[in-house]
């Protein structure tokens, strides 16, 4: 069982805050023109949404005045409408970094518009600490509640929350009575002391806990803060469709037999399982797999996926940066949360993702992938080299270590015109060597311990589209008598004649 803190287990505020009872305008008013904010907030989950909506209005205000206003933006990972969408709009961002997802901020980036820094999440603190970003001068941070000597609860998420908030000059914090103050006791908040005195970290378990229930933030660096009443931005997700079970279930089938051949152990490995609509079905289809035994999740992201198979039991403990979850499914938390709380954790990302706890925990990495290569190469954020899509995100912190790395996606896009495996990927997220399984909805191309030309040959006959089977197999045999058989004019063939064409399936060999 975990340690955990009930304190103050009811949603009361049992002390008054000593600290300035500010507006979200006034807070913003504080915000200079080139400030560097570490902003709370992981896949729109415990953004400051309130004071960043202000910071937007104050930036079109100063714009409309003939003054210059923009920030850099540092989160943990992506925010919802109210931060990265309103910021853009605004025009109110110079620099935004490490992940993002949302379309307003794509279109800014892909604009050229925003610089992006797109960045491993577990490598991010020790980059603002280094300075990477500048000096940060304002931590903006989302809390359920406030002590009088400085200490607060974080709300949905860890993020880069006690990196930002220790390096900035000054912090505002938003008050949102959303979350219930009894939130207190379902984080653990540890930031590592620099090399070379650096410790391990003694996780040895997922439930394992290293650090502290509340964040400290030293009173003189509190400048006010600001209250209000909103749900995190996480929208719903579509039910599995027949091709997301079908990649789900080749998953949970491969998964099993590995427990069978001995390669994972009976009682399983803590998985790491990434967002969206297909590693929901993912998860789906391991719960209901008979093979699979309860296990723990060591992860990033907590989904309502993820959740519905600890209400049934089958998840039996989650390590996470984020509560991931839509409303509906934060009232079931809440409303229960002496259940929930002994059956997840909410940390830093620079624990959670940490490659060394990662490697030792033995953690099963399942991340999804725009395109993946015949050799092994993923691609997970740009379409043809150029667009940017959301980001590496947690995926490569996961992937290099992972005891098995797993990356799903279809096999085709935008109605068949378009192979997810190609000759070579447009750009490179995960390299030939860190990535072991790949699987679409064909089947499961297990490369592990395979040269290039039997990767390649695995690649396509498992996984690529039988529409496509041709075309990469006279690719290979053109590129024959060579280590790997590349042949570097034909490299992005199929790239080009969708570009040209419309259609990968025109491809000029
Ligand atoms: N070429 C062109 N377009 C492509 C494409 C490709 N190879 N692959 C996907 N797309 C398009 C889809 O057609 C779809 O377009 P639409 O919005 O116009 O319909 C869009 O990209 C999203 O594709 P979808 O299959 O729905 O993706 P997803 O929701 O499963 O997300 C990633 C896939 C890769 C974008 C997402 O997982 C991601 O951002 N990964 C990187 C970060 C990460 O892995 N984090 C994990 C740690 S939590």
């Amino acid at each position: 069982m975990p340690r955990f803190f009930n304190r103050n287990t009811s949603n009361q505020h049992t002390m008054s805050i000593p600290f300035t009872k500010l507006t979200a305008e006034e807070a913003a008013a504080l915000i200079n023109d080139r400030d560097v904010i570490g902003f709370s907030a992981f896949t729109s989950t415990a953004a400051p949404k309130t004071i960043a909506k202000a910071i937007a209005a104050r930036a079109s205000a100063e714009h409309a005045a003939g003054r210059p206003f923009q920030i850099t933006s540092i989160t943990g990972a992506s925010t919802g409408p109210s931060l990265d969408g309103a910021l853009v709009a605004a025009d109110a961002v110079f620099k935004r970094t490490p992940f993002q997802s949302d379309p307003v901020m794509r279109k800014g980036i892909n604009d050229g518009k925003v610089q992006f820094v797109d960045m491993h999440l577990s490598r991010l603190a020790h980059a603002v600490r280094s300075g990477h970003f500048g000096k940060v001068n304002w931590a903006i941070i989302e809390v359920c509640d406030i002590d009088p000597d400085g200490s607060v609860v974080l709300t949905t998420s860890g993020g880069v929350t006690p990196t930002v908030v220790g390096e900035a000059d000054k912090v505002l914090l938003e008050l949102n009575r959303y979350h219930p103050t009894t939130l207190r006791g379902c984080h653990d908040i540890f930031e590592p002391d620099s090399p070379p005195h650096r410790k391990p970290f003694n996780i040895l378990r997922p439930s394992d806990r290293i650090g502290e229930p509340v964040l400290r933030i030293p009173p003189a660096k509190i400048v006010g803060y600001v209250e209000t009443n909103l749900p995190d931005e996480v929208g719903g997700f579509s039910a599995p469709s027949p091709l997301t079970l079908k990649i789900g279930n080749n998953v949970a089938e491969f998964l099993a037999n590995e427990i069978k051949v001995g390669r994972i152990p009976p009682c399983f490995l803590p998985i790491q399982s990434g967002v969206g609509d297909t590693a929901n079905a993912v998860l789906g289809a391991m719960g209901q797999h008979p093979d699979i035994p309860t296990f723990e999740m060591y992860s990033e992201v907590l989904q309502d996926s993820a959740l519905a198979l600890m209400k049934t039991g089958k998840i039996r403990f989650a390590s996470t940066v984020a509560l991931t979850i839509t409303p509906e499914s934060a009232k079931e938390v809440y409303g229960n949360l002496d259940y929930y709380r002994n059956r997840f954790v909410i940390r830093p990302q620079e624990i959670s993702n940490n490659p060394e706890v990662v490697r030792r925990l033995g953690v099963l990495s399942m991340n999804t992938a725009i395109e993946a290569d015949l050799f092994g190469n993923v691609n997970s954020t740009h379409f043809f080299g150029r667009t940017l899509m959301n980001g590496v995100g947690g995926s490569g912190d996961f992937t290099r270590s992972a005891w098995i790395s797993i990356f799903t996606c279809p096999s085709t896009q935008k109605d068949g015109k378009i192979s997810t495996i190609v000759p070579n990927v447009s750009h490179v997220d995960h390299v030939e060597h860190d990535v072991h399984i790949i699987v679409t909805e064909q089947g499961v191309a297990d490369l592990r311990g395979k040269s290039p030309s039997e990767r390649a040959r695995e690649v396509i006959e498992k996984c690529a589209h039988p529409d496509y089977k041709d075309l990469l197999r006279k690719y290979v045999e053109i590129g024959k008598g060579a280590h790997t058989p590349n042949t570097l004019d034909k490299m992005f063939a199929l790239h080009h004649a969708f570009q040209t064409q419309g259609d990968m399936r025109k491809a000029a060999l």
